[in-house]
């Protein structure tokens, strides 16, 4: 379904509301949204985070072109006007950074420190990826699509490349000739702000948020899988193959159910009905159960859902908890399970490095008063 509105009454795509974002890098702008503030199926643009890896070019409309080019019988380059001008298509889609939540990890790992809140979900609007490799012909042995944004510099993350390179990752064909991926112009209805990639960038629903490369300036199919350091340094994982460890991209997102409230160390009334709240995302898939454990794991109850089930978006769910009249520490959990019965994992998997943290990450909070669980 490509057009999809708002499910509950009464929200918008505005900014009422918003309370600003937590600077993780100043420059490039790593910005974060927090994640307890997630009150509405679609996040509000200026709520959105931002990961950058270099300073934010600025691409000048007149100028302007996007190339489709290489394994194409009819290469060709749009100007921004006429990729307007061609039919569009609107989706909401959830957006997680691969290295979301890493400050869960310990011992600590290198890597921005993001909390929970590097992940959103956005009405996007712009043409079918599938709809200009049409026009253009992709030729049939063409394996990968490569995305190229306008932003370069040198990586500060090991091993650091030579000289400058700019930010380019590669789709495998399968996924790139799919209706959902979008060459997308607007975010939440409106163009799109520059940190977000202005005039225009990839949307890859499904897919961790690197694959969405912003500032797009060229769409090049290739006949060998792309080995670009986005994808092999940065943004990979360690598979098996024959015994051996071997480098491979990251893709498709990992399922993830995340508590945006209460906060970490909130102190919470005794035996008093508090509301847990939160977000659960599948990559190509549907969630379609979350269970909460209030005390740590042992038991798990079935929370209930705000949105309704659908591919590429979150679902936001919540969970009535009375809490204990004893007073005390309690750990959080909530757990997701998708349409294809497959559940979070317990821990985090070692072979993903800094990224893909997807087990229940543990929220603890006190029940007492606050005076006294200060003490
Ligand atoms: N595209 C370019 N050109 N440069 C970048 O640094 N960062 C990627 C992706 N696209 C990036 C990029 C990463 S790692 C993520 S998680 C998403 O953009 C974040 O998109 P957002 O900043 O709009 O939230």
């Amino acid at each position: 379904m490509a057009r999809t509105q708002s499910p509950v009454q009464g929200e918008n795509k505005g900014a009422a509301g918003a309370t600003g974002l937590i600077i993780r890098q100043k420059e490039p702008r790593n910005l974060e949204t927090p994640f307890d503030q997630v009150r509405s199926f679609l996040t509000p643009t200026e709520l959105f985070y931002i990961r950058s890896h270099f300073p934010a070019p600025t691409v000048e409309l007149a100028s302007y072109r996007l190339r489709i080019d290489g394994a194409v019988r009819d290469p060709f380059a749009l100007t921004y006007r006429e990729l307007r001008g061609m039919r569009s298509e609107t989706r909401v889609a959830v957006l997680e950074c691969a290295g979301n939540s890493r400050v869960f990890l310990v011992p600590q790992v290198e890597g921005a420190q993001w909390e929970l809140g590097a992940v959103g979900n956005a009405e996007w609007t712009g043409v079918p990826l599938r709809a200009l490799l049409e026009r253009a012909g992709m030729e049939e042995d063409a394996c990968e699509i490569v995305f190229e944004g306008a932003d370069r510099g040198t990586p500060v993350e090991k091993p650091v490349p030579p000289g400058p390179i700019s930010y380019a990752r590669s789709l495998p064909r399968d996924k790139a000739v799919q209706q959902e991926v979008l060459i997308a112009y607007q975010m939440n209805g409106r163009d799109l702000p520059q940190d977000h990639g202005y005039p225009v960038r990839a949307v890859v629903p499904g897919h961790y948020g690197m694959a969405s490369v912003k500032w797009l300036t060229g769409i090049h199919a290739v006949r060998e899988p792309f080995q670009g350091y986005w994808q092999t340094s940065e943004y990979g994982y360690w598979d098996d193959q024959d015994g051996q460890p071997v480098r491979r991209p990251l893709g498709e997102m990992a399922l993830k159910s995340q508590i945006a409230r209460p906060r970490v160390y909130e102190v919470l009334a005794p035996n008093q009905v508090c509301t847990v709240a939160g977000a659960a995302w599948a990559g190509e898939t549907e969630v379609t159960e979350i269970a909460v454990s209030t005390d740590g794991g042992q038991t798990w109850t079935p929370a209930e859902f705000i949105d309704p089930g659908q591919r590429h978006t979150w679902r936001r769910w919540q969970f009535q908890w009375l809490t204990p009249k004893t007073p005390g520490r309690y750990t959080l959990l909530a757990r997701a399970q998708d349409a294809n019965g497959r559940v979070q994992r317990d821990a985090h998997d070692l072979s993903y490095g800094t990224y893909v943290i997807d087990h229940p990450l543990p929220i603890e909070v006190f029940v007492g008063e606050a005076a006294a669980v200060a003490r």
